[in-house]
């Protein structure tokens, strides 16, 4: 992350703050994020697309995607850089209750949210529910009817753009659960036409708009683009239609970040500049207002913003052999594993690893950096080139860990999670503790 460096001895340290104190402080594994540089992705994003859009409509309203990574003392980070917040559960509403965040500056998603979860996003006073499927919007009118208020919605549309990380397919992709489909069969209405007309039937309803959302971790503008033309072209099609123009575009999130020197993602001013023109460029040639543009990003804000320090133990040689060919490995196991890190068993997705306590003049040797849960498909990073001297007791960083890591970790094997650790201007502080062995046997019955 932003404020990375190499002390004198050759010790990684973060904001001037040296890894070996932070784990002889908090221990490891442990998350290490910079505050710093979370805060200048968020800012980055909210500039850069306002700037863009500034010539072609009011301005843009950047949510963070909660579901990248969430606890209350981050959502106040996003609430200070003028971010909103998206959610896509009772708990993420709860979490941001806690931190103090205004209703109207939430949205809720989900494919299949609870009366509870509607009836929450209600009492909060939510700025926007992104409704999934024709049952949802019956299901939110009534909820608000019953209650005598109007629900806020966008309609969550599949505009058939996938994104495959480096490229889009850009037939239907339709056999997936979210959304609502635009593709008219038998020359019938579309889902989403069906759903617009549902929606402005419905006093209880107040329809803002339209959202997709075509993947994550992507780098080009294309498929962004060719989303954001499908989308307002639905929108012309309702002007048509109904004489009703729809004044909110929710382009989703999904920007890529760099995992290893491979990814080469876009810089948020470069997205924002390929979009914009794509939005002005189609509302002129179909004649409609340019509605107000809002995204999503989640990953791209906190990926890089963390690294998880983990502590060397057992190191393994083994022969690998190929044909008639014969070579080594080692085998680096770590502290921690699949239980904070699951992308890589998930996803097969890549990362690297360094060596962060020490400077080291040994060769590299091509190593895998393991976990220490009882599955062999527990892997932190697959092919690592590490210094041929490590030894138990060294401390290794892997970057790119602030997105989709703690948030989907485990206790597997009874494993306690990781503290996140947030460091800023020298100084390093807990924003979430660590479990610890009362916190696995909390919800045991059995005394
Ligand atoms: N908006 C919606 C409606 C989404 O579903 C998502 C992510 C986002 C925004 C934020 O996407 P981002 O900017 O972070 O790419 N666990 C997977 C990623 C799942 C993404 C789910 N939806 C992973 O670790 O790669």
């Amino acid at each position: 992350p932003q404020g990375a460096s190499r002390t004198e001895e050759g010790e990684l340290a973060i904001d001037g703050v040296k890894v070996s104190d932070l784990a002889h402080r908090f221990g490891t594994p442990a998350y290490i994020l910079s505050e710093d540089h979370f805060r200048n992705r968020a800012r980055a994003f909210r500039d850069a697309f306002n700037a863009a859009f500034a010539p072609l409509c009011g301005g843009v309203d950047v949510y963070y995607a909660g579901k990248s990574f969430l606890c209350v003392e981050v959502a106040k980070w996003v609430q200070e850089e003028g971010l909103r917040l998206d959610t896509c559960s009772g708990g993420e509403l709860a979490l941001a209750a806690r931190a103090g965040i205004e209703g109207p500056k939430l949205g809720l998603h989900g494919n299949n949210k609870s009366d509870a979860e509607i009836n929450r996003a209600l009492d909060m006073s939510v700025g926007r529910i992104v409704v999934d499927s024709l049952q949802e919007l019956e299901r939110v009118a009534a909820i608000a009817g019953m209650r005598q208020l109007r629900a806020p919605v966008l309609l969550r549309l599949t505009p058939g753009i996938h994104a495959e990380t480096h490229e889009f397919i850009a037939t239907a992709h339709e056999d997936q659960k979210f959304g609502l489909s635009m593709t008219a069969v038998h020359g019938e209405r579309s889902t989403a036409e069906r759903a617009v007309g549902a929606a402005l039937g419905h006093p209880s309803l107040e329809l803002l708009g339209v959202h997709c959302h075509i993947g994550s971790q992507i780098f080009s503008a294309e498929g962004f683009a060719l989303a954001a033309e499908k989308l307002l072209t639905f929108i012309a099609s309702i002007r048509d239609l109904h004489g009703v123009s729809l004044k909110e575009l929710d382009l989703g999130g999904g920007y890529g970040i760099a995992y290893t020197d491979l990814d080469q993602p876009k810089e948020p001013a470069e997205l924002a500049a390929a979009m914009a023109d794509v939005v002005g460029a189609t509302c002129a040639r179909l004649g409609i207002d340019v509605p107000r543009i809002s995204i999503e990003p989640g990953r791209a804000i906190v990926g890089s913003s963390t690294f998880t320090l983990y502590t060397v133990g057992t190191l393994k040689t083994i022969n690998v052999q190929h044909g008639e060919d014969i070579s080594e490995r080692r085998y680096v196991s770590v502290d921690g594993g699949m239980s904070d890190n699951p992308r890589p068993v998930l996803y097969g997705a890549t990362y690297t690893a360094a060596l962060a306590s020490r400077r080291s003049e040994a060769p590299s040797v091509l190593s895998r950096v393991v976990g220490k849960h009882c599955e062999s498909g527990d892997i932190v990073v697959k092919d690592a080139y590490l210094p041929a001297d490590l030894v138990a007791g060294d401390l290794l960083a892997v970057p790119g860990t602030g997105a989709y890591c703690w948030v989907l970790g485990s206790n597997y094997n009874y494993t306690p999670r990781p503290p996140v650790v947030a460091v800023s201007q020298g100084q390093a502080r807990l924003i979430l503790r660590g479990e610890t062995e009362e916190d696995l046997f909390r919800r045991e019955v059995a005394s």
